[in-house]
């Protein structure tokens, strides 16, 4: 399966940026929307819910105003990620100023809703919903989706516990929509290594939190630069649905690590904005593919590295493969 042909010719590579509460801010849309990569924030980002519909514009006309001055560049559609949960009491305002805006890609998470996936069709968007596994993405498609965003394991924020491998190959064999694999992808041969496993898209989160543009505090960003794999916790601790932090996040609040209670699903809460907004905003949400993060570049120049990397690895993986059989 091909990119949306939404996406057609606009993407400097086929990476979507994950909506991320607190850090996607309409300006790292932006930036990443112009440097080529589809942007996306939740719309829980945005408050109080009355600002929604001005943000929303505001970010399509500065993309329109880039492409407009930058002929020839690869300017990406943006999305807006609307939280599909029975507490989110803002969910049916934020779809109805979407539809509105005709925002051109809808990603739900915790629910997926055969009635969005029409009224956003109407306007001819797209529709992403986001699972954990298979079963959710058979009632995702069954309710019209286009694309499944796979979170496998490793992933920043709620994060699933099963390996990408087993999740990409299983879906690919039944549906040929956009697969979208998210979870430690962070560097060009980690979005070769999505498309080779057989998914569309690789699907970003954390690599975007260490970017000059992103609302992450400085401490929080020099945490992911110096961190790896071994940094991250997976808990439940947090919203009550697993999740991966940062393991010195939990320190600096006074808090061991170690002994981190289990909390039942039942206790998420969206309806202060988010599940438990003082874990997010306290607890700092990351992904286990932070041992490739070095610095804080620019958004622009870390697509561009990201690009570069992703060419590297591709006349690696050639050679490699070449001299392998
Ligand atoms: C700090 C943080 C906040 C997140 N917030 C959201 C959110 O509001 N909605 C959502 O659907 N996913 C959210 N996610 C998950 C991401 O959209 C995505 O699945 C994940 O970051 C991909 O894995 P990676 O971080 O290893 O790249 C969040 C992730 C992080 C790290």
């Amino acid at each position: 399966m091909p990119l949306p042909k939404q996406f057609e010719g606009r993407m400097l590579l086929p990476v979507v940026c994950a909506p991320m509460f607190i850090i996607s801010s309409p300006e790292l849309v932006v930036a990443q929307c112009t440097s080529g990569f589809v942007g996306t924030i939740p719309s829980l980002n945005i408050r109080p819910q009355e600002q929604l519909e001005e943000t929303l514009g505001g970010i399509r006309e500065k993309i329109d105003a880039y492409a407009e001055s930058h002929p020839g560049a690869k300017v990406a559609p943006f999305g807006v990620n609307l939280i599909v949960h029975r507490t989110n009491a803002r969910v049916e305002h934020d779809l109805d100023v979407c539809v509105r805006q005709q925002v051109p890609l809808i990603i739900t998470s915790l629910g997926a809703r055969g009635d969005i996936v029409e009224r956003v069709h109407d306007y001819g968007g797209l529709v992403f919903h986001d699972v954990t596994n298979l079963r959710h993405a058979r009632k995702a498609i069954s309710q019209g989706v286009d694309g499944i965003v796979l979170v496998a394991n490793g992933a920043g924020g709620h994060a699933g516990a099963t390996n990408p491998i087993a999740l990409v190959r299983e879906l690919r064999a039944e549906f040929d929509g956009t697969i979208l694999l998210s979870g430690a992808i962070a560097d060009g041969a980690g979005i070769l290594s999505a498309l080779a496993m057989g998914a569309d898209m690789a699907y970003i989160g954390s690599r975007f939190i260490a970017v000059t543009e992103a609302n992450a505090p400085p401490d929080y960003k020099q945490m992911i630069i110096d961190g790896g794999a071994a940094d991250i916790i997976y808990t439940s601790a947090g919203t009550g649905v697993p999740a991966n932090y940062l393991r010195q996040s939990f320190e600096r609040q006074g808090i061991d690590p170690t002994k981190l209670e289990h909390r039942d699903s039942t206790t998420m809460d969206f309806g202060g904005g988010s599940s438990k907004r003082k874990a997010w905003r306290d607890i700092w949400g990351c992904g286990q593919g932070i041992g490739v993060v070095k610095d804080q570049p620019s958004m622009r120049d870390l697509a561009e590295r990201l690009r570069r990397q992703f060419e590297e690895a591709r006349q690696d993986f050639e050679r490699r493969v070449a001299a392998s059989i």
